[in-house]
Parts: C-alpha cells; structure tokens; sequence
C-alpha cells in the first residue's frame, strides 16, 4: 500500500501553494493528514473534498484545528462534514484499510521531556497559544494543561491497547499530532525554545520495542508512527517503528515568506507499507 503522509499544511498561514495535482501528484492509495491543516477542521475536511475526492483520506486533528473553536465541537463538525466521504477524521479511533489498520490521536504530550512535568505545564499554560485559543466543555473553559495531559493518557491508553491486539499479518500505521519522540536534530537553538519542547514532545519509545506479555498479551508495536506538529522531517527506525514526520510548516506568503518554513519538507513523499 503506497501512503502519503504529511502534516501542519497550515492553510491559514499559506498563500501560492497548494498539493500537487495532476500529473504532479504522486500515485497513492492513501493520504495522511497529521494535524494542523487550518484552524476549524471542518474546513479542513473541506479543503480535502475539494482536492482528494477518489482515495482514502486519514485526518488527525492538530491542535491548530481547534484554535477559536471548543476543541470537541470542532471534532464533531468535522466528522459531520466527512460523513459518507472518503474524508476519515479520526480520533482515538482505528479504520482498516485492507490489510492496514490505522490507528489515529492527537496524543497532546504527557509535559515530562525534562523531567519537571509541573514546570513544564505552567510554563506552557503561560506561553502557549493552545491555553489561550482553544474552549473546552461547550466553550465554556479554556483548555489548559491538565486537559492536555488526560487526552494524552487517553491516546495512550488506546494506542497501547490496538499494540495489544493480535493482528497477525495486518499492519498497524499510528497517526498522531504530537511527537512521540525526541528533537531529531541537535541544531542549537535559544533556551527559551527548548524549555517549551515538553508541550511539543514525548519520549513514547517505550511502545516502539516489543514487551512481552504481562498477562494482557504482548505488546506488537506499529509499523509505522507518522505524526507532526514540530514542523520538521524525521525519518527514523526506533525499534520496530518507523517513525516518520513530513511537515511543511507555515508559508510560503509571498513576497514576505518564499518558501515553506520546513525546507525538507516533500509534497510528494510516499511510504510503501
Ligand atoms: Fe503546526
Ligand atoms: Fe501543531
């Protein structure tokens, strides 16, 4: 099965680009959405009908999707709009595709990268757009750190629980927003940027090597992990999973932005599975 994955297209942040059509477009079975196509993920569902109307599209919400919106609500809309399309928004939820299980979640981040999971949270309840634009219970609440923290034992819970199940020849495909892994490369950057890296990433290596069994089956890990949100490229083997992150970033806007802000970034990247 050829897959094409991507992540944070950030449409509200796009001007002059758009995915390949056409000839352009590389042959795949199915897309991969990993977050932060535009905020309000029904427009992103959308977005995708106008451009993807024949393949399976798998769409994980980001945490942009829910900026200005009740992170849930914008959830509902979105599968609203897909019903009865090929557009598969997803959440905490798998979808078999032939012999492909694609198991999606935002994952959030469990704040502990450095080992202070508290300082990280109120660091990020303090600097972080996500605790400031998204609503939570019926817009009534800001979505804070704590609310973070529960989805992402949430997601991980429902993903440990699909590496559990038997699946024989099946292969498992994770899609998640967050990160489930460390920064990939080591390019200095300032110390106010990586105290932050806590609400952007968790070290979830652990679910990437296989576990025996402790009474609850033993732990297959995924095939594949492809995930987002720290707009870079990342392509690494950890353990069993390959883990995979293909994000464009914001722009180009031109004439003040060129480029994409991820150089690396390949709108035509395919992954045989
Ligand atoms: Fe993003
Ligand atoms: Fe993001």
């Amino acid at each position: 099965m050829r897959l094409w994955p991507m992540s944070d297209l950030h449409t509200e942040l796009t001007r002059g680009w758009d995915l390949p059509s056409g000839e352009l477009r590389p042959d795949f079975d199915v897309m991969i959405v990993a977050g932060d196509l535009t905020p309000k993920a029904e427009r992103g569902v959308k977005w995708l009908l106008n451009r993807v109307p024949d393949r399976p599209v798998i769409y994980c919400m980001g945490n942009h999707e829910a900026y200005g919106e009740d992170i849930d609500r914008t959830l509902e809309k979105a599968k609203a709009a897909a019903a009865g399309t090929n557009i598969h928004v997803l959440q905490n939820e798998t979808l078999r595709v032939g012999k492909v299980i694609f198991a999606v979640t935002t994952l959030w981040t469990d704040f502990a990268l450095h080992g202070d999971p508290h300082g990280a949270m109120a660091l990020a309840g303090e600097r972080m757009n996500d605790h400031k634009k998204i609503r939570i219970n019926h817009y009534r609440q800001r979505f804070l750190p704590h609310h973070a923290l529960t989805r992402h034992f949430k997601s991980v819970a429902f993903l440990k629980e699909e590496m559990l199940k038997p699946r024989g020849e099946d292969r498992l495909v994770v899609v998640t927003h967050h990160s489930p892994v460390r920064q990939a490369s080591e390019a200095p950057r300032p110390e106010s940027d990586r105290a932050l890296d806590p609400a952007y990433r968790s070290d979830l290596t652990r679910l990437m090597v296989p576990a025996p069994d402790d009474g609850r089956g033993a732990l297959r890990p995924a095939d594949l992990w492809v995930f987002g949100h720290t707009h870079e490229s990342f392509d690494i083997v950890i353990g069993l999973t390959r883990a995979v992150s293909n994000a464009k970033g914001y722009g180009p806007w031109p004439p003040r932005e060129a480029a994409w802000e991820n150089q690396d970034f390949n709108p035509n990247l395919i992954i045989e599975i």
